[in-house]
This record gives C-alpha cells, sequence and structure tokens, in this order.
C-alpha cells in the first residue's frame, strides 16, 4: 500500500525525508542567484540520483545537470533531461560505446585531460556519424584529475578540437579543496586565485582560436564565490538544495534551509544521559561531519555505529523516551542519500510523494 498521503508518523524508521517547502524554496534561491548573475545553473546530480527531483530543478530555471557518472547520465537521458556534463574522464572500450549509444538521445559533454581519454571517443562517434561535446578539465588545485594551465594544455586543447567526433566546448575546474577553508577572507582569496587559473585559460585557449562557450565550476561549499567570479559561465552546486552538517557547519555556508532529515526512533535509554536511536553509519554520513539535531543544542549526536546512533542528552532533553521520534540532520547529504532506496517527500507533515533514486548503484 502506498504511503503518499499518509502522515511522517506513519513511516517506519529510519527514513529519509525532504522537507519539500524547504528544498523548492532552496531551489528557487540557487536558482534567483544564478539568474542574477547571468550564470547558467547546472546542478550536480550526485547528490541525488533522483529523476523526479531532476525535473524539479529543470523546471526552476536549470539549464541541466551535472553528472559524476556515465550511468548517472544515462538515467537522466532516459527520464528525458538532455543537456548533461559528465564531470568525469571516460575510460575503456565500454563507456566509449555507451557514450555513442547516449548521444543518440542526449547531448552529453564530458570531460578530457588526455588526448587517451579524447581519441578513442572521436573515433567511435565519427564511426557513428557523430560529435559529441567535450570540456578540459583543469587541475585549479585540487590535485584530483585535470591538466595543469599552461602549454602543454594549450597543445591538448588544439589536438582535441582537430578530432572530427569530438567538439571542444570549453573548460571545467572544481575548486573543491578550498571549501572548507576556515577563514572566510581567506577562502574568497584562495579561491579566486583558483578561478583566475580557469579563466586564464579560457583567454589563452580564445586567443588561439579555440572557442570556450563553457567555463564550468562551483558547488554548494564555494558558490556565494564562484557565481561572482568574471568569466564563469555555469556552477555545478546541487548538495545546496538539501543543506546538511558539512555545508552548514564547515564550509560555513549560511543560505538555504536544511531540507534533509533522517527520521529515526529513540530504541533504547540505557542511561539519563544516553540516548540510542535505530539510525547509524547505514542510514547517515558522519565522515565529512557529524550530524545534528537542528535547534537542540541539549542533544548530541554522539557517535554512530553500524545501525545503531548514540545521542548524549543534557538534563533538559533526559524526559526523551523509548518510542520517541527525532528528525536528524544527517552529515553529508550525498553520502546520506546513496545509502536509501527512496526520498520521502513532506509537505508539512503529510507524505506528497515518495522519490526513488533512479540513479543510485550507478557508479559506471
Ligand atoms: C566536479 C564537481 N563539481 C561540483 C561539486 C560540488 O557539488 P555539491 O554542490 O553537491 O557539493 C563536486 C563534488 O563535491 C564535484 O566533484
Amino acid at each position: 500500500m502506498s504511503l503518499v498521503g499518509a502522515s511522517v508518523n506513519d513511516l517506519d524508521t529510519p527514513a529519509l525525508c525532504v522537507d519539500l517547502d524547504a528544498m523548492e524554496s532552496n531551489i528557487r534561491e540557487m536558482a534567483a542567484a544564478c539568474r542574477r548573475q547571468g550564470v547558467g545553473w547546472r546542478p550536480h546530480a550526485k547528490c541525488h540520483k533522483s529523476v523526479d527531483v531532476g525535473r524539479k530543478l529543470i523546471a526552476a530555471g536549470a539549464i541541466g545537470l551535472t553528472c559524476a557518472k556515465l550511468g548517472e547520465a544515462e538515467v537522466f537521458a532516459a527520464a528525458g533531461i538532455k543537456d548533461l556534463l559528465i564531470a568525469n574522464e571516460l575510460v575503456g572500450p565500454q563507456k566509449v560505446a555507451r557514450l555513442v549509444a547516449l548521444r543518440r538521445t542526449a547531448d552529453p559533454v564530458f570531460c578530457i585531460d588526455h588526448m587517451d581519454q579524447a581519441r578513442p571517443i572521436s573515433v567511435a562517434m565519427q564511426a557513428a556519424g557523430l560529435r559529441v561535446r567535450a570540456v578540459l578539465e583543469i587541475n585549479v588545485g585540487m590535485n584530483r584529475a585535470g591538466i595543469l594551465p599552461g602549454e602543454p594544455l594549450l597543445a591538448l586543447a588544439k589536438e582535441a578540437k582537430s578530432l572530427p567526433g569530438i567538439e571542444l566546448a570549453g573548460v571545467m575546474g572544481w575548486e573543491g579543496h578550498l571549501v572548507t577553508v576556515e577563514d572566510q577572507a581567506e577562502k574568497e582569496t584562495r579561491i579566486r586565485a583558483a578561478l583566475a587559473q580557469l579563466i586564464s585559460t579560457r583567454d589563452l585557449l580564445v586567443a588561439n582560436g579555440i572557442p570556450c562557450p563553457i567555463v564550468s565550476c562551483g558547488g554548494t561549499g564555494s558558490f556565494p564565490i564562484s557565481l561572482q567570479h568574471p568569466g564563469v559561465t555555469e556552477i555545478e552546486a546541487g548538495g545546496a538544495i538539501f543543506m546538511d552538517a558539512f555545508y552548514r557547519r564547515k564550509c560555513h555556508i549560511s543560505a538555504f534551509q536544511l531540507a534533509l532529515k533522517v527520521v529515526a526512533t529513540v530504541v533504547s535509554r540505557p542511561a539519563p544521559e544516553r540516548a540510542i536511536i535505530d539510525a547509524g553509519r547505514k542510514t547517515m554520513n558522519m565522515e565529512m561531519a557529524m550530524p545534528f539535531i537542528d535547534g537542540r543544542n541539549d542533544i548530541e549526536v554522539k557517535g554512530l555505529s553500524a545501525e545503531h546512533g548514540t545521542l548524549i542528552l543534557a538534563p533538559k532533553a533526559q524526559n526523551i523516551r523509548i518510542g520517541d521520534r527525532l528528525e536528524i540532520i544527517p552529515g553529508y547529504s550525498d553520502f546520506t542519500n546513496v545509502l536509501h532506496d527512496q526520498f520521502y517527500a513532506l509537505r508539512g507533515s503529510r507524505i506528497e510523494a515518495i522519490w526513488p533514486l533512479q540513479g543510485r548503484g550507478k557508479l559506471a
């Protein structure tokens, strides 16, 4: 029997819930900020992996979605969302064949930082009578994938541009190593310096006759700065629609409402100051930041084991009893959502919809 229309109290726990009013407000806020700045919003879908959420984002004005994996892009393309940045390199004959198939129904963009990624894809696209967009992934300091700015990059761009099956569409960088810089002035200075490398790369390409319509970067932890940076054309921030302890407490992002909650039940009260809930590490993430209960300074999420959460209660909270339900803000929404089969989308306390995470497990 479907739970749509039922109360949140009818849910068994633990349950992953989205406060729709809060999420919709976050979506409106981010879409409006990008619109005001004249920058496209291409929210990262890795944090929700849900076709229903993806459609809401497009309806709110997102220019497309960012995906972490080809498998995620396939899910969204099948749902009719066509403009998909795969923020990753695609390597191996299986991926090449799948990208060709995806190109038949959608308009993906993928990343390269070496010709060995670009050549086989160009050959396969050309054989299929197709072309696909690629962006150069630039290492702006994160030291993950990406080519460093400079002359070798220009050589790569020239060679990639000459490939018949590829349309070089711009540059992408991710300033993820800077989102948790504690001092906010230093954070801004360092993010601007990182993005300056992205923009100077664009300038170098354009000066050499290589058009660069896409300059993509930006996440929830950096967007207030990245969005303002001259020359950026797209922002990838995705997790902002949910918010969580990591963005709020480690990245110091004060915008947006806390829309994602794990509803958990107190299952044991072994000591006056200790309560145990039915939500542990297999239900929510604590690596990036500790989960917390909004507005309850008298309850601390002290630790998570696989299936139990340990709460420490100040005297004021010691009236909590077995069977009570609590709403926990996860440490990191991205790593929490992938643990669940569905979101329960709540309007107030009513379950308005149940959204499967169709992209969950699409790791290839
Ligand atoms: C390429 C890329 N862009 C942007 C982001 C930021 O995403 P979010 O806004 O969901 O934190 C990430 C990951 O954190 C990423 O890997």
